[in-house]
């Protein structure tokens, strides 16, 4: 048996994870986007080693950080693109590295372009900074989700920062190469930074491939990304962005010592745990992720009802819109089906996008779990 195939639900419910833990006991959590596995078997020794040695002082390397030197490997290894060297620092997360980017690339009132829906935070950690969201809305079509270029350069003035979420989140997008030539143009030609949040890119389906959109404009886009959606390790907070751009690689060598918080030893020595020593586990999880991604669109194409939807092509989120079906109004699902999905509006928040009859399903969870939360909507549909 594998490590996919059965979930802990007393272990999820009673821990410190917020999918499960913040759940009345009778609804199932299929929201916010960690997984209900484990995690792999080197992730977790690298962590009882350090338990073991009570090795809790303030974090000290010789060289260079690990961290930086195992996702330099990881993105010329598995992603064919050689980050700059010297150009990576260590956050704790990626809200953190879009806050300090906002802080040293845009003034208030500055737009700054991004693809809606997107992920909920960095709407709110836009709005809130006094800077304005230009949306770059993602279109339906049959053949799946795409997004007008048209006009781009002037729908975009005034901006100084596009927010690019590849593989996109909610619709599981994986951005071609020609889809992203026309942002890398748009951003030579009004002198942009783009901040390339590619966190989902090791979940990428085949046969899609994650193109770093930084392979594209090395010296405009700072890459962030992280172990921890790929590895279910969200909780222990580690990430790192590559910086492209002269000036914001200068901007914020110049930040005060300590400004921007260091993430602890444990998050570090699991992400090199994991981007070194787990690429077994990770093909084992994208076999079940896959598995699971199918049964989803066997479900929904059987309904009665048009839940209009495209299969994702990275990571475990399906995006639905429950607009012509019985369950319009998408906050009656935990209620009446008792499954916590993420409600649609949220990740169109501050912007004239609606996307209120949508909701996004994660299905990173064993089999009969997910039948049992595919179950539960079902009979609220009907
Ligand atoms: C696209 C995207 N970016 C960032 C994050 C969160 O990253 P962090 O926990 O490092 O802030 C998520 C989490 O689901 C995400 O989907």
């Amino acid at each position: 048996m594998t490590p996919f195939e059965t979930v802990d639900h007393d272990r999820l419910r009673s821990g410190h994870g917020v999918k499960w833990g913040s759940l009345p006991r009778d609804v199932l959590g299929a929201w916010v986007a960690d997984m209900d596995f484990g995690v792999p078997p080197a992730v977790r020794a690298s962590v009882v080693d350090l338990a073991e040695r009570e090795d809790f002082g303030y974090p000290f390397w010789r060289g260079q950080d690990p961290v930086v030197t195992a996702f330099e490997e990881r993105m010329a290894d598995r992603h064919g693109w050689s980050p700059i060297p010297d150009r990576t620092r260590v956050f704790t997360d990626l809200i953190q590295v879009l806050q300090v980017v906002i802080e040293h690339t845009t003034a208030p009132g500055d737009g700054i372009a991004l693809h809606v829906p997107t992920y909920p935070p960095f709407l709110a950690s836009i709005a809130r900074s006094g800077r304005r969201i230009v949306p770059l809305p993602m279109r339906w079509t049959p053949s799946g989700w795409d997004f007008s270029t048209d006009a781009l350069a002037d729908r975009l003035q005034g901006c100084k920062l596009l927010v690019l979420v590849n593989p996109h989140n909610p619709t599981g997008r994986v951005f071609t190469r020609a889809e992203l030539a026309p942002l890398a143009d748009v951003a030579e030609e009004l002198d942009l930074v783009v901040l390339a949040d590619e966190i989902h890119a090791d979940l990428a389906h085949a046969p899609h491939r994650h193109v770093p959109f930084a392979a594209l404009a090395p010296h405009r886009t700072v890459t962030a990304t992280s172990a921890t959606k790929a590895f279910n390790i969200a909780g222990l907070r580690c990430a790192v962005a590559h910086v492209g751009p002269d000036r914001t690689w200068d901007a914020l060598s110049r930040a005060p010592l300590d400004y921007f918080g260091t993430p602890s030893t444990v998050s570090r020595v699991a992400t090199v745990a994991a981007w070194r020593d787990a690429q077994p586990w990770l093909d084992e999880l994208s076999k079940v992720l896959r598995h699971n991604r199918s049964t989803v669109e066997r479900w929904a194409s059987e309904l009665p009802w048009d839940l209009r939807h495209h299969a994702p092509e990275a990571s475990y989120l399906s995006w639905f819109d429950f607009a012509d079906t019985p369950l319009r109004d998408v906050t009656r699902l935990e209620r009446e089906a008792r499954v916590k999905l993420s409600e649609g509006a949220e990740f169109a928040s501050f912007t004239d996008v609606d996307t209120s009859t949508f909701a996004r399903l994660n299905f990173a969870t064993s089999p009969s779990t997910l039948a049992e939360i595919l179950d539960r909507i079902g009979g609220a549909l009907t």
